[in-house]
């Protein structure tokens, strides 16, 4: 009885042991969490870029757009230099968690079939890098990428 139970014991610590490693590899891929990717969204984003992402005035829409950036690396680098995002009072796992959610929530068809999701990692990089003159770098951008 005594060994069958030492024996449970071990199973039990096994699986626990297990389960922290999962746990551990777990937090280093990306999982969105879709309801505070929103909310964040809600808070810092939407004012400007408008809850279904068609922007405004001087706001570009993201709606069925923002997916032609990841075209090349130069253009999905910007998503993170752009001033709202690096310069936004999100950590770097809410922004790469924002900026994913919004590509899937509002690219639409615009969003690559292999779309490859920011990590916390690259965007703690990308954003210490802020863009300054924006507007006409966008423009260069997008002149690069295939647009429909
Ligand atoms: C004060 C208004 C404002 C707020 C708030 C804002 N943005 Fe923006 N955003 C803009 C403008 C304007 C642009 C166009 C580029 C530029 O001029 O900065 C832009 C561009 C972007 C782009 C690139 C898309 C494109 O088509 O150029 C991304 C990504 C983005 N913002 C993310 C965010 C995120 C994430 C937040 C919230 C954390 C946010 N923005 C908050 C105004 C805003």
């Amino acid at each position: 009885m005594i060994t069958l139970s030492r024996f449970t014991k071990c199973i039990v610590w096994g699986l626990f042991i297990l389960g922290s490693f999962q746990t551990i590899a777990a937090d280093n891929l990306l999982k969105i969490n879709p309801d505070r990717a929103k909310f964040n969204y809600q808070m810092l984003c939407q004012g400007c870029h408008t809850p279904d992402g068609t922007g405004g005035k001087s706001v570009p829409k993201i709606k069925d757009f923002i997916g032609y950036f990841l075209q090349k690396e130069i253009a999905r680098e910007y998503l993170v230099k752009v001033p709202g995002s690096a310069n936004s009072s999100l950590n770097d796992a809410q922004l790469a968690e924002v900026l994913n959610w919004m590509i899937i929530e509002f690219g639409g068809e615009s969003v690559p079939k292999n779309m490859q999701y920011f990590t916390t990692n690259e965007v703690a990089t990308l954003r210490q890098q802020p863009l300054f003159e924006v507007v006409e770098y966008r423009k260069m951008l997008i002149k690069q990428l295939s647009v429909k």
